[in-house]
């Protein structure tokens, strides 16, 4: 699947975000290494931390329906430039990124730009260090 396509994926989702309080939609979309897609949007809530972003909704999504490795993510939100993944949703998206060259498409009402999850996560903290 094309970014481009992706990112429309992500776009349209945000139009579902639940988002009372921050009045600030996000869509993420998640390609699977087995071809599949799941989608997600930020869902807040009156008690504020229990509020969960659009990527770690999207993957919570896919790995339910059986997603084992990110192929490459997309987020969108309408703002001008583009809208940047929070430090925890680096982390989820990390954990479950086929390497550290996954592409994070990044989309908003004026430009796109893609980063690699390892560059927006350098030196992350992953399973392996359960082991030490
Ligand atoms: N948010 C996301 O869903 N993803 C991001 O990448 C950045 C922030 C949400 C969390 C909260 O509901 C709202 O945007 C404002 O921070």
């Amino acid at each position: 699947m094309q970014d481009s396509a992706l990112l429309a994926k992500a776009m349209g989702a945000a139009a579902n975000a639940y988002c009372p309080y921050s009045k600030f939609s996000v869509g993420a979309a998640v390609l699977w290494d087995d071809g599949s897609v799941s989608l997600g949007v930020n869902v807040e809530n009156a008690s504020y931390p229990l509020g969960v972003c659009a990527e770690r909704n999207a993957i919570t999504g896919g790995v339910v329906a059986g997603g084992k490795k990110i192929t490459k993510i997309a987020v969108w939100a309408a703002v001008e430039g583009t809208v940047a993944p929070c430090g925890g949703c680096r982390q989820v998206i990390h954990e479950f990124s086929a390497n550290d060259s996954v592409p994070v498409i990044m989309g908003g009402n004026t430009d796109v730009a893609t980063t690699a999850i390892g560059q927006l996560l350098p030196d992350a903290f992953t399973p392996s260090d359960l082991e030490k």
